[in-house]
């Protein structure tokens, strides 16, 4: 480091804003290929996970780096079936708190009480850790429908075991079994959301656990990062953008106005993708059946025409449709109000978050980056209060 200059002044230095480009570590988890739009979990084409795979078979590929044996997958079904229920006096917390926080910020919240009644949550060995990380997948969805529920004016619905991750969560939320096509909508978002490289989320995660910290912990520190709008908070901004919106006339106006007062047009634009999100072509594909069974095909008209004028303006810089342009829609089609989805955006990304804590504890060395540091001449000398201009 002896040749890297560690006091200059503010912009004398050049780095890398925003670790734009920076390697955070070395990874089997997910390829995300920027330049062609291509995502890759342990090598395996999204798509072909998308229309093949369920949640818990991606979950188990992420944490165990390869696709289960049917008795692993049934046993990895099993452990996480019966992990879904969540202490009473979380849930009576939920309650209590109802609509007063943001549901990210009850979800933060409610998971970080999970080690009050987890004797096991200080789990450092890797074992230990993946049975935290199964149970964090499963509560993880029943704390966030609870909070649904409530938000709801209604009782938190106790998990069932019989039922799918993504069928008991709709369960769980609505109070009553979903169809088969909206099980299988939750459950191809669940897969599309749950790993994405080195996110800001999952280097928080990583970042955390590098401490040494326990699981609970770094995943709380994930949930914070996801909240953010530029992060998982995106989606819920997509879809307030477009009911802002309202009408297909007033979309193009709408987008040159943002793009003039230079404000950001949520659901676009990717650090690493520079042509559209695949995540999101993929949404689109089916966006049409869903809104058409959610009564939200008035979304699709405005979308189109904000996805038109974007590209047309700043396609030429890479700034296309990502994951939340579309994720949002689809769960608005499935009848959930806005403010669940960066919720639900975490109920998939806990398994992505909980494979890297895993991976970065499996060959770990804590995070210490450095600063330039731009302060006041090194030897400043110390003046009383009195003193002090
Ligand atoms: C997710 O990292 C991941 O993988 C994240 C994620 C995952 O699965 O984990 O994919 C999920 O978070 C998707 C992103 C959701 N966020 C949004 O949709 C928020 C809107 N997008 C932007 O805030 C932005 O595009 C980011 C945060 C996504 C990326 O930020 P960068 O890489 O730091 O890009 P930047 O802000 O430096 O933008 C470069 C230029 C700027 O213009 P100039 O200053 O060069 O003139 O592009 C412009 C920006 O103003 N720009 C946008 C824009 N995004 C970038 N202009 C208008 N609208 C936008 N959305």
């Amino acid at each position: 480091m002896s040749d890297f200059k560690m006091s200059a002044k503010p912009g004398e230095v050049d780095f890398p804003r925003g670790l734009e480009g920076v390697i955070a570590g070395e990874s089997t988890k997910s390829r995300v290929n920027g330049q062609e739009g291509k995502l890759y979990y342990l090598g395996i084409p999204i798509q072909e996970l998308a229309e093949h795979s369920t949640y818990e078979e991606t979950s188990y590929l992420l944490l165990h780096d390869q696709l289960p044996r049917q008795a692993e997958l049934d046993g990895f079904t099993s452990a996480l079936a019966t992990s879904r229920q969540v202490p009473m006096q979380i849930l009576e917390h939920i309650e209590k708190v109802g609509v007063k926080d943001h549901p990210m910020g009850l979800l933060r919240t409610a998971v970080s009480m999970l080690s009050a009644y987890d004797p096991s949550s200080e789990a450092s060995d890797q074992e230990g850790m993946e049975e935290e990380a199964v149970k964090l997948i499963s509560q993880m969805a029943t704390i966030t429908a609870a909070i649904g529920r409530v938000r709801q004016g209604k009782a938190p619905v106790m998990p069932r075991d019989d039922l799918s991750h993504a069928a008991n969560f709709l369960y769980m939320l609505n109070g009553e079994p979903p169809d088969d096509y909206a099980a299988r909508v939750m459950d191809v978002l669940l897969i599309l959301l749950a790993d994405h490289g080195c996110n800001a989320s999952t280097f928080v995660c990583i970042a955390t656990t590098s401490t040494e910290a326990d699981m609970i912990s770094s995943v709380v520190a994930g949930l914070s990062s996801l909240k953010g709008p530029l992060h998982g908070g995106a989606n819920e901004r997509a879809v307030h953008m477009l009911d802002e919106i309202g009408d297909p006339e007033r979309a193009r106006r709408y987008v040159e106005d943002a793009l003039e007062q230079k404000r950001k047009v949520m659901g676009f634009g990717h650090r690493v993708y520079k042509t559209k999100d695949p995540r999101a072509t993929m949404l689109q594909e089916f966006i049409r059946e869903i809104a058409k069974r959610g009564g939200t095909e008035h979304y699709l008209e405005i979308a189109a025409i904000v996805e038109k004028t974007m590209v047309d303006r700043l396609g030429a810089k890479g700034i296309y449709p990502n994951v939340d342009f579309m994720s949002g829609v689809v769960m608005a089609s499935l009848g959930i109000e806005t403010p669940l989805f960066t919720p639900i955006f975490a109920v998939s990304r806990v398994a992505g978050w909980t494979a890297h804590i895993l991976e970065q504890r499996s060959d770990n060395r804590i995070f210490r980056p450095r600063f330039i540091y731009t302060g006041p001449e090194l030897g400043t000398a110390y003046r009383p209060a009195g003193q002090r201009g």
